[in-house]
């Protein structure tokens, strides 16, 4: 970098800037994440804001409001993340891990746009048109009027949107993205803001969709998703494991919907398919009358999903006691054992605990307490619970069972895949009916859960 030209260390992770290099982001706390670069100008940060144009106060009552329009992407589940469909004008950004899917969906939902609205723009810096085309063919794509660029420099990119005028651009990826205008290296936070900054003018100048693919990133040289999240209008994610077939979707933020909504997938020979009943799915693989295995509904988004809870409680070698989690928070399953050991007296201390949550999908909801207290007694004692049971509710410091919202809701999908009877809190029941097919308990504290277990 020239002399005299004042460089910045930005955090690539969160956009902390310092005047010097440091070794962790004070801001973030992402260990070797500065990079040097070029001060942003005052003049490309005010673009960035600006995109809106001059304007005069104008009387709220004079705003017209805006239909609220939404096109389908012909996979109802990505619809349903999106709030229910996708927004023309708006900014989607789509992250996820590499090899997850996250170009495959795209490609798909380029595809199905094409069917309805006409042409769309694929633009990638990652795979070459030959690569581009092998995977459509693998998907069947239709694609009539489905236009790929492979191109990386932003102000190319800028102009085939402005001579194609396509009705939806795909972006993949925005980290490949560079603008000549900037001296940073391709990847770089200066770098993927400012091609953020310009997609999110031109999706509004032209109402077009535009959806950039943002890989989620361990190393500093590369800005993370994380980092365009305030640009952008809606950020999905990618989860689950590369080496199980489902993919959820979750919508981390939406200016057009709710937040949290998630879409499952299933990655197929032929693509990802949408799967319009997640609670069997996830269900599809439990074991019957096993210990340390439970049942519970848990709230994502809007919709009710059955899950499996597992937990294995076994002597520990060491003195102290191991205590792993996956797919649920760990703090919260340590609290969860001191209740366990200080209220029921289970001696849990010297026993390595592991709880899980099958399929591969995470939950942060206390309505799954319950079943985590009920999954590790079921298998601290050795007795399996009830295959035809579902259990939620949130577990106090005292041992109390308490409240959770969308009780009915929960209720009902449980009834719907075939529960028989469902234990929840009982400030809960009244919300919900009980049915000659779906008896159900409510409970006011672990004890009465503990007693069902034994009375089995
Ligand atoms: P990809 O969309 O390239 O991932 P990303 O863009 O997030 O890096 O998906 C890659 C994986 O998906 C790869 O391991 C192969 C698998 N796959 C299928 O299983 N079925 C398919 O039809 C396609 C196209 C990919
Ligand atoms: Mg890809």
């Amino acid at each position: 970098m020239a002399r005299g030209q004042k460089t910045v260390y930005i955090c690539q992770q969160c956009g902390y800037q310092s005047p010097k290099w440091l070794g962790k982001c004070p801001a973030c706390g992402e260990w070797n994440s500065l990079v040097e670069e070029r001060a942003p100008s005052p003049e490309s940060e005010r673009r960035r804001l600006g995109y809106m144009g001059r304007a005069a106060p104008k009387s709220y009552a004079e705003i017209e409001p805006h239909a609220d329009v939404r096109w389908t992407s012909g996979l109802p589940e990505f619809d349903r993340v999106l709030g229910g469909g996708i927004v023309p004008g708006s900014v989607v950004l789509v992250g996820g891990d590499p090899g997850i899917g996250k170009s495959t969906l795209l490609l798909q939902v380029a595809d199905q746009l094409t069917r309805r609205y006409g042409a769309v723009l694929y633009v990638s810096g990652e795979e070459s048109e030959r690569q581009i085309k092998m995977r459509g063919e693998r998907l069947g794509l239709q694609a009539r009027a489905l236009y790929v660029l492979t191109e990386t420099q932003l102000e190319s990119v800028c102009d085939a949107i402005e001579t194609l005028r396509p009705s939806a651009v795909v972006i993949d990826s925005i980290q490949t993205i560079f603008s000549e205008a900037f001296e940073s290296v391709p990847g770089s936070l200066t770098q993927v803001r400012e091609a953020a900054t310009r997609f999110l003018m031109l999706a509004k100048s032209h109402e077009i969709p535009i959806f950039l693919i943002g890989h989620v990133t361990k190393e500093g040289m590369i800005a993370g998703p994380k980092a365009l999240e305030h640009i952008v209008d809606t950020v999905l994610y990618f989860e689950g494991e590369r080496h199980q077939n489902h993919r959820v979707i979750r919508a981390v933020k939406n200016r057009y919907g709710a937040t949290n909504e998630v879409g499952v997938f299933e990655m197929t020979s032929r693509g990802l398919i949408p799967v319009p009943n997640p609670s069997a799915m996830f269900l599809s693989e439990r074991p019957l009358g096993v210990s340390g295995s439970v049942v519970s509904a848990c709230l994502e988004g809007t919709r009710p999903i059955l899950i499996e809870l597992q937990a294995l409680v076994g002597s520990s070698g060491y003195g102290v006691g191991r205590r792993m989690t996956r797919g649920v928070d760990p703090y919260r399953v340590a609290l969860l054992l001191a209740v366990l050991e200080r209220r029921a007296g289970l001696q849990l201390a010297g026993c390595d605990v592991f709880v899980n949550v099958a399929g591969g999908i995470s939950v942060d909801e206390p309505a799954v307490d319950l079943a985590i207290v009920a999954a590790v007694a079921s298998s601290f004692r050795n007795v399996a619970f009830d295959p035809q049971t579902v259990v939620f509710g949130e577990v106090g410091l005292a041992g109390e069972v308490r409240a959770v919202s969308a009780a009915a809701a929960r209720a009902r999908e449980a009834a719907q895949m075939g529960f028989r009877h469902l234990v929840l809190p009982e400030n809960n029941r009244r919300s919900v009916e009980a049915s000659e097919t779906l008896e159900v308990i409510g409970v006011r504290s672990i004890f009465e859960v503990l007693d069902l277990l034994l009375s089995e």
